[in-house]
């Protein structure tokens, strides 16, 4: 067997680990591995394939990143070239991704990617690519898994950020605003905010009312905390208000800047000093954290038996602690958002934490 393997859209810690699982797992079945470099570029400009081999991969599971190059841009459906003009229009080039992957003699595809990757992976399944997904990203929004590679790491950089905070805002009686990343959903804001013992988590699940934030300010102040760790989700917005944006162009979106507004707001309601950190990118650096390792090699050799035994269109997913299947589709288009209704929402809560709602 010749297996491909891509790592599509943005980086998440944990990559390497799963490139390592799914090189190592085939060597043993005596099949081959090659990367596809920068998602599906190397299956455009095939001189950007590598061959991936044990001694590749040996010292890679603690490695941030990805050795095979990511790309958020490139998606062969819609692929954008320059016209004469100088304008840039987009044609659809995957039929050429399919004719150089037979070409190439390949007989299955692993694409590690979050919802746009997989979207892609699927898209190429239908096109009659055998394709195993692994589902990654920082922000754990991927449907029919529990959990997405990555989160846990960017939760810890998170909380460790959040904890430091604790000191510097007590010192000056300040509020700390802190953005996270994590999109259009509030899972890392909620697990570092509740981990980082934040006084205000503020989610895109439940829009939230500065006059309550500053309530819950106040009533700090009242039992003697002169300062708040406020955490806020980049995706969060104000009820009646909507996401806050940095950057829109060619359609696409880059959320950020929340932060800053509710700080804003806060400073003038309340006249008590606050400032704002954005954790930014570093939330998807580093290396990744134990539990992050583990389900990445774990995730990367049942991709190798899911091949096996013919399990294509489906992703690896991860259930009740356990390695399950589930079929793309059901993975894809559906963002998984944190329940209001759920225990880790209850807990926090219980601890006085306000979500501003
Ligand atoms: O999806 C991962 C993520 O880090 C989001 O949390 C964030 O909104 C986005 O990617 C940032 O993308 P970029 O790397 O293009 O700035």
């Amino acid at each position: 067997m010749k297996i491909a393997v891509n790592t599509g859209g943005g980086d998440a810690p944990g990559l390497n680990a799963v490139i390592r699982g799914v090189v190592l797992a085939a060597y043993r079945k005596g099949w081959e591995v090659y990367g596809i470099k920068y998602g599906y570029r190397g299956l455009i400009d095939t001189k950007q394939i590598v061959h991936l081999t044990p001694d590749s991969v040996w010292d890679i599971t603690n490695i941030g990143g990805t050795i095979l190059g990511s790309a958020s841009k490139g998606n062969p459906f819609n692929y954008p070239v320059e016209k004469p003009d100088g304008s840039i229009c987009e044609i659809d080039i995957s039929d050429t991704v399919v004719s150089n992957f037979k070409a190439l003699g390949f007989d299955a595809m692993v694409a590690i990617g979050g919802d746009g990757s997989l979207g892609i992976a699927n898209k190429f399944f239908k096109k009659g690519i055998p394709v195993i997904g692994i589902p990654k990203t920082i922000d754990n929004d991927i449907n029919a898994t529990d959990i997405t590679f990555g989160f846990d790491t960017a939760v810890s950089t998170a909380t460790e950020a959040i904890d430091k905070l604790h000191t510097t805002a007590k010192s000056h009686d300040r509020v700390m605003v802190v953005e996270v990343m994590g999109r259009y959903v509030g899972w890392i804001a909620l697990y570092s905010g509740i981990s980082g013992s934040a006084d205000v988590i503020l989610i895109p699940e439940t829009p939230f009312n500065i006059e309550k934030v500053c309530k819950k300010i106040k009533q700090l102040e009242l039992i003697g905390q002169n300062y708040a760790i406020v955490v806020v989700a980049e995706g969060a917005k104000p009820v009646g208000g909507d996401v806050t944006i940095i950057e829109k162009s060619n359609g696409e979106v880059r959320l950020g800047g929340i932060g800053k507004k509710v700080a804003g707001k806060i400073e003038d309601m309340l006249e008590k000093e606050t400032r704002t950190m954005v954790l930014g990118h570093l939330q998807r650096g580093g290396a990744p954290t134990t539990f992050d390792r583990l389900l990445c090699l774990r995730f990367g050799t049942a991709a190798v038996r899911f091949i096996e035994s013919g399990k294509f269109g489906k992703m690896v997913a991860f259930r009740s602690s356990e390695i399950c299947e589930a079929p793309i589709e059901d993975a894809i288009g559906r963002m998984k958002t944190v329940p209001m209704d759920s225990d880790i929402v209850q807990t926090a809560r219980s601890l006085g934490i306000s979500f501003g709602d």
